[in-house]
């Protein structure tokens, strides 16, 4: 198969390739969009076949749900077996914007796009380009990000195209994205609003319109014997190929740690990157740095997360070590998805 790649003008994709990719999507094809957080690969959500489709291009385990994008809250209405005035609350204050939604469904959208489960994720992206090919379509676009399982969600169209090209029909180059971390999913099945995976919207906003939330117990890392209820957040993720540690702790310590891990790796003629706030980077002493933002633009830190990740899978390092980030605001979203792409491997200091 033929990739074919639509850039857009002014945040506008030309007349004719926009109809292009409204055709494929109808015929049950796949079309990768830009999104406010990341690249999503797009398959028409009521099509049991495109849902196929996306797991296969992918190489994703087919229990692994999909996000279903709509461009009217009407649509929502339309596949759900009841709207909660959580809901509603919640898309007005948050839609179209980085927030999903967990909800029961009814049987328009069929189980090979949540994955045999009988809720569906949803969510309103913020971003022209794929307002203008929901509402154009006219379709519900099943998403999950474009990147192939395993590896760091895409953050620009050059990602998708390295991942997907030759498995997907089309990708709509709308540039970098602006969030670059996936959204905030809220499951608002069960008594209490409960965060699945943590994002640009925090728990805390979420509160503020609906009252107590919870966070989900899986996603607590000391209490392993609990599972995330999130199929996605189960999996180890985001993940780069060379073996990659944080370090945390004072800032001082944890500059003096790296530099005693670059050079003991070093000595074992391993190659070296460092993942370092603006402040430090010249700190340290051999391996290649790349600094991800100042320590307090977190807004920063998680648009360059994921194209760090994928510069050193580039440029063939053996092992990263990275700063830890500081965990307030969305903070903890940032440091949730570095310690998947870690597996955990952290050390205090
Ligand atoms: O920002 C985003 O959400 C991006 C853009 C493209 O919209 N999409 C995205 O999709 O991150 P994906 O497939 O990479 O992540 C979806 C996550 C997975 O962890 C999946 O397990 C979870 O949502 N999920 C989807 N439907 C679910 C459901 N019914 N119950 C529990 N978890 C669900
Ligand atoms: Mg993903």
């Amino acid at each position: 198969m033929i990739t074919k790649v639509y850039k857009a003008f002014n945040d506008k994709i030309d007349k004719h390739e926009m109809e292009d990719a409204i055709a494929v999507i109808k015929n049950g094809g796949l079309v990768a969009f830009p999104t406010e957080t990341v690249y999503g690969l797009g398959g028409d959500a009521t099509n049991p076949e495109a849902s196929k489709k996306i797991y296969a291009a992918k190489g994703r385990p087919s229990d692994n749900p999909l996000i279903v994008h709509i461009a009217h809250f009407s649509q929502l209405e339309d596949i759900v077996e009841n709207v909660s005035s959580e809901a509603r609350a919640l898309a007005e204050a948050f839609w179209p914007g980085p927030l999903t939604m967990i909800l029961k469904k009814n049987d328009k959208i069929p189980y090979e796009t949540t994955g045999g489960l009988d809720t569906v994720a949803i969510r309103m992206p913020n971003h022209p380009i794929a307002i203008q090919f929901l509402k154009e379509s006219d379709c519900m676009v099943a998403a999950p990000s474009a990147n192939l399982s395993g590896r760091p969600s895409p953050t620009t169209a050059k990602h998708v195209y390295d991942d997907l090209d030759g498995k997907i029909d089309v990708i709509l180059d709308g540039g970098a994205v602006e969030i670059g971390i996936e959204s905030t999913i809220v499951d608002l099945s069960e008594e209490i609003p409960t965060i699945l995976r943590p994002g640009y919207i925090t728990l805390d906003e979420i509160s503020r319109v609906v009252g107590p939330v919870k966070m989900d117990p899986g996603l607590v890392k000391e209490d392993e014997n609990v599972r995330p209820k999130a199929p996605g957040m189960r999996y180890r993720h985001y993940a780069p190929r060379a073996e990659l540690t944080i370090i945390e702790g004072e800032d001082k310590k944890v500059v003096v740690k790296i530099n005693e891990l670059i050079e003991s790796a070093t000595q074992k003629g391993q190659k070296v990157g460092v993942i370092s706030t603006e402040e430090n980077k010249d700190c340290y002493i051999g391996g290649e740095v790349i600094s991800i933002g100042k320590k307090d633009d977190e807004d920063e830190i998680a648009r360059q997360l994921y194209k760090v990740l994928r510069d050193f899978d580039d440029s063939n390092v053996d092992v990263i070590y990275s700063e830890g980030f500081d965990t307030s605001g969305i903070g903890g979203a940032i440091m949730n998805r570095l310690i998947k792409a870690a597996g955990h491997r952290i050390i205090e200091v």
